[in-house]
């Protein structure tokens, strides 16, 4: 069995990044840090769109990760050409994003473009987007990249796949 390579980088992409994309990539660094393995990852996130270039996350998703004790601080950009050559990793929030990522991507690439919820151990599916519903879409989004970016975590640090 091969181990885990040295460093692997995970660019995690929504549609605007400023809720989905920034929270997961927000609570996987914290699983990171706490796991001890920060120096073995490189961590991003980016939006297929360009409306919040240089924002921050939505306040509304930064306070619901700020009550988990999770500052999320990244700013917003869309994602790049080259993020598709750098990035071991490309996780899609949902099937549009992830259609539309492919779409974008050099043929050889393809493979590193991945359903985020793919390995989500309660099911498959899109992560909601929070932006136009209630509070609790937000709390959802938590729930979902916390249990899933778990998995992830296991998955790139044991090899199993
Ligand atoms: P996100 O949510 O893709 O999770 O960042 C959205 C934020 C903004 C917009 C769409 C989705 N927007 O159209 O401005």
């Amino acid at each position: 069995m091969s181990s885990a390579p040295e460093r692997q980088s995970v660019l995690f992409v929504c549609l605007g990044n400023i809720c989905r994309s920034p929270a997961a990539e927000g609570v996987f660094r914290d699983l990171v840090h706490r796991e001890g393995a920060a120096a073995r990852f490189v961590i991003e996130s980016a939006g297929t769109g360009g409306w919040h270039l240089g924002e921050l996350p939505d306040s509304r998703m930064r306070a619901a990760a700020a009550r988990r004790g999770i500052q999320l601080e990244s700013r917003a950009r869309q994602v790049t050409l080259e993020d598709f050559r750098a990035f071991d990793h490309v996780l899609a929030m949902d099937a549009s994003v992830h259609q539309e990522l492919l779409r974008r991507c050099p043929p050889t690439s393809h493979g590193k473009v991945r359903l985020f919820r793919d390995l989500d151990p309660e099911g498959p599916g899109d992560v909601p987007d929070p932006y136009y519903g209630g509070p609790d879409g937000f709390e959802e989004v938590l729930d979902i990249v916390d249990r899933t970016g778990r998995a992830w975590f296991v998955a790139m640090t044991e090899r199993k796949r």
